[in-house]
C-alpha cells in the first residue's frame, strides 16, 4: 500500500505518468468499466452490474445481480480437437455476456430498458465459435484428456504493480471449478496485468495463455 501512495505521488508530478498509473492501479475507476461519465449512471459505477436488494438469482451464483440479462442462444467454440465438454453459458460468462453480445444495452439495469449498447469493438456477438471456448469444467479429466494442460494446481500470478496474486490456476482462474471470461479478465480493474483489455495475466510472451498450455 506503502508503495502504492509513492507511485500515486511519483506520478501526479508529471501528467503523462498519471495517466498510466491511472490505469494501472487496479482500480475500477478510470478503467472501461467506469460508468460515473455516463448520463445514465448518475455518477455510479457499481449500480449497471450490481444492486443491494432485489437482484436477479436466475442465473446461478451472481452475485447482487442488477444488469438485465441476454435471452441470446449461442453458437458454441468447436473443434476436432477439443476434449472440454462445453454448453450455453451460466455463471460467470453470462453476466459478461448481458452486455457484450451486444443484445441488450449497457444501461439496461434495475428493470429499466436503456438504449446505449456497447461499442462494435467491445460487441463479441452471440457467435463465441470465434472467441476462446468458456463455461466448461477444467479438471484432472480434461487436463489428462488434453495432454497439454497444466493442472488447476499449478501456479498462477495475476495483477500488477502493488497488487499481484499469487495462488492455484483453480483458485485464481477457475469459477466453480469452470472456465470464464474472468478466467483471464478481471471485470474491476483490481488485478490486471496492463491497461488494455483488463487482462489479469501479462501478454508479453504469451504467459497469459502458458499459465495453462504447456506448448
Ligand atoms: C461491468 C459490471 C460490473 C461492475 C461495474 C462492477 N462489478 Fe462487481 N462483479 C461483476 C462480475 C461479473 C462479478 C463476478 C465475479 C467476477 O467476474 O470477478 C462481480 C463480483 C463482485 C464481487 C464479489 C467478488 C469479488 O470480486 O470480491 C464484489 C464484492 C463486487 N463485484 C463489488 C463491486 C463493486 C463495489 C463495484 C463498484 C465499485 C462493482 N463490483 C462494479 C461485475 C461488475
Ligand atoms: C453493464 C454492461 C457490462 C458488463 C456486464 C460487462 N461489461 Fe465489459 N464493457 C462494457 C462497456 C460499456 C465497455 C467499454 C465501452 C464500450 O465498449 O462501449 C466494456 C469494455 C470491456 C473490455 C475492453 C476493455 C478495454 O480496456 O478496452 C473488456 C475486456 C471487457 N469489457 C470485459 C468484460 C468482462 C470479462 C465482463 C464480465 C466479467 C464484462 N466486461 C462485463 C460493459 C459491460
Ligand atoms: C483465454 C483468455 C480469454 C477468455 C476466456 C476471454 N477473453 Fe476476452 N480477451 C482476451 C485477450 C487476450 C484479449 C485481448 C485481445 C487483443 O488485444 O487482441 C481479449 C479482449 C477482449 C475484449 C476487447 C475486444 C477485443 O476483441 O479485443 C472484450 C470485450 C473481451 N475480451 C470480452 C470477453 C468476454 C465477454 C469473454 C467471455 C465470453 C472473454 N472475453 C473471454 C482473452 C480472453
Ligand atoms: C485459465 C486457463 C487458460 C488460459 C489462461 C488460456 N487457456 Fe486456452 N484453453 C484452456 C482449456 C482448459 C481449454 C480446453 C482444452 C481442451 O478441451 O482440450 C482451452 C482451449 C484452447 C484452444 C482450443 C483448443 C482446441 O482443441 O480447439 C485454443 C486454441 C486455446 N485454448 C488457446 C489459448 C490462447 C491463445 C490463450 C492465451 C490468449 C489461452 N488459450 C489461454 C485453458 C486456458
Amino acid at each position: 500500500m506503502k508503495m502504492n501512495y509513492f507511485v500515486r505521488l511519483a506520478a501526479a508530478a508529471s501528467g503523462t505518468l498519471f495517466l498510466i498509473s491511472a490505469a494501472v492501479a487496479g482500480t475500477i475507476t478510470g478503467s472501461a468499466h467506469d460508468f460515473t461519465t455516463q448520463s445514465w449512471s448518475g455518477g455510479r459505477i457499481c449500480v449497471a452490474c450490481h444492486a443491494p436488494h432485489k437482484t436477479d438469482t436466475t442465473i446461478a451464483d451472481a452475485p447482487l445481480w442488477n444488469h438485465a440479462t441476454s435471452t441470446a442462444t449461442y453458437t458454441l467454440y468447436s473443434s476436432p480437437t477439443l476434449n472440454a465438454a462445453i454448453s450455453q453459458p451460466g455463471g460467470n460468462s453470462k453476466l459478461c455476456l448481458s452486455c457484450h453480445d451486444g443484445t441488450v444495452a449497457v444501461n439496461s439495469f434495475g428493470g429499466v430498458t436503456g438504449s446505449t449498447n456497447v461499442s462494435a469493438a467491445n460487441n463479441l456477438g452471440s457467435n463465441l465459435k470465434s472467441s476462446h471456448p468458456i463455461g466448461f469444467t477444467y479438471d484432472a479429466a480434461l487436463v489428462t484428456a488434453d495432454g497439454s494442460l497444466h493442472p488447476t494446481g499449478n501456479s498462477a500470478t495475476i495483477g500488477s504493480g502493488g497488487q499481484i496474486r499469487t495462488d492455484t490456476i483453480s483458485s485464481l482462474l477457475l469459477f466453480n471449478g469452470k472456465m470464464e471470461c474472468s478466467s483471464c479478465h478481471d471485470v474491476h480493474n483490481t488485478f490486471t496485468a496492463q491497461t488494455t483489455a483488463l487482462l489479469k495475466m501479462d501478454p508479453s510472451g504469451s504467459k497469459d495463455c502458458l499459465t495453462c498450455h504447456k506448448k
